[in-house]
């Protein structure tokens, strides 16, 4: 049976709803998943208590600047291959995909990242989205026989990771990503034997929601500690192709172990999605590649979790992985969005630009909570507070006055949300 602490806590978790309600009485009488309890609220749910009792103005439009959701139009080519590939519905796929899509995106990688080889057949496996991908790939890697698993990652963070963590076993230490250190995880607060402990590194570059690029001297340094501590780099890179210069693309995880001659990618895994780069959230499409041993046992994993993605999602998405004129398109209407926004909040909140991905990560003049909840009572617009992605730590929360502020509405939207967001500045 669960402890009652954790019974407690896993009512607090389902109170939201009535459904949540029912399920909360089930954990009470059910003997389930310990670590079930381990899990936070997520930010979305604590962001709807902080909203219940307010009531913004009727006359102003709510405008959502809280939601990572891609609003941009998603490529017609692909919506069209997928109404005109419905008929693949009636067969099962398989959890390795089709060699089509996999050759697609093995194509894609090189060319993107300047890497001489990826073997499609054996470093690379559609995912149906990269969180459920993130997700798993903890509960595929943790050894639990081990003593005190850690699993490494940023603060603030993807809150994947952390549930992640916690449901492989694993105690999730929190690496602070703060101004000082170019808002990348400070590799120094890292003890000889927390890393020995390291089963698994989670990374984000481009970084949600700080924007911050990892370079490729700061990647080939993990790659080093990775093979130095025998720890696996899972690097989510869903933001790798929303950036400003054209000229300059945030370098990944495999690219740089090429370059340093680590050709079999050993202990590198990098994650990718059309979710961002193409405006296809709904579409659930992404891939992981990389280490080949991994890949292999991870393969046989999904074969059980039973997570493949449809024949015709999987045709759509090797077009998608093929066209890089829709991908340039949707950096030109982030970049126009970014240059006007920054304009309008330069005397006001004055954000800083990020290297890359959708997201401003502003400091607040008031706390993050009490900021967000001004500016939804007062303006109708919600943004997520810094702390709803970050946790404390022993050097503090770099969460703590900060608000995530996602610019994924059409430009007129962001242009307006921050003329109203500079007027309550302003009147502060
Ligand atoms: C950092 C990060 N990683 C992964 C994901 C998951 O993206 P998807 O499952 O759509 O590929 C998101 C989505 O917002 C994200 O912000």
């Amino acid at each position: 049976m669960l402890s009652q602490a954790s019974s407690q806590q896993q009512f607090h978790l389902c109170r939201y709803s009535r459904a949540g309600y029912n399920s909360a009485i089930k954990l009470l009488l059910l003997s389930m998943n310990k670590d079930l309890s381990l899990l936070h609220h997520y930010p979305f749910e604590k962001l709807a208590a902080l909203k219940k009792d307010l009531s913004p103005p009727d006359e102003l439009a709510h405008i959502a600047l809280s939601i990572g959701e891609p609003q941009h139009p998603a490529p017609h080519f692909v919506i069209e291959s997928l109404i005109a590939h419905m008929h693949q519905l009636s067969s099962y796929p398989s959890t390795k995909g089709k060699s089509e899509l996999r050759e697609a995106i093995a194509s894609w990688l090189q060319h993107r990242f300047a890497i001489r080889q990826i073997d499609p057949e054996s470093q690379v496996i559609p995912v149906t989205g990269t969180r459920e991908a993130l997700f798993a790939i903890a509960q595929c890697l943790i050894d639990r026989s081990k003593k005190s698993p850690i699993v490494l990652m940023p603060n603030p963070f993807y809150q994947i990771y952390e549930g992640a963590a916690l449901l492989a076993g694993a105690q999730p230490v929190y690496m602070n990503c703060i101004a000082k250190n170019g808002y990348l995880p400070d590799l120094d607060s890292i003890t000889t034997q927390q890393w020995s402990q390291c089963q698994l590194m989670y990374i984000c570059s481009p970084g949600n929601p700080t924007g911050a690029v990892m370079s490729e001297d700061y990647l080939s340094q993990l790659i080093e500690l990775s093979h130095r501590y025998d720890f696996v780099i899972v690097s989510d890179e869903c933001y790798s192709e929303i950036y400003f210069n054209e000229d300059n693309p945030p370098p990944g995880l495999l690219g740089v172990a090429a370059k340093i001659g680590v050709d079999d990618f050993s202990n590198c895994l990098a994650f990718h999605s059309l979710s961002k780069r193409s405006n296809l959230p709904g579409l659930r499409s992404g891939f992981v590649a990389g280490d080949a041993k991994i890949l292999k046992q991870f393969l046989l994993f999904r074969t059980y979790h039973g997570c493949s993605m449809p024949p015709t999602t999987q045709t759509a998405s090797t077009l998608a992985w093929g066209d890089e004129n829709h991908v340039v398109e949707n950096r030109n209407r982030y970049r126009e969005k970014f240059d006007r926004v920054l304009q309008i909040l330069s005397a006001t909140l004055a954000p800083e630009m990020p290297q890359a991905g959708f997201y401003l990560w502003p400091t607040t003049p008031l706390a993050d909570t009490e900021f967000a909840a001004k500016l939804y009572a007062e303006q109708n617009i919600t943004v997520l507070p810094g702390r709803f992605l970050s946790r404390d730590t022993k050097t503090g929360n770099p969460g703590t006055n900060r608000i995530r502020m996602a610019l994924v509405a059409p430009l007129e939207e962001c242009v307006n949300a921050a003329n109203r967001i500079s007027h309550l500045l302003l009147s502060l």
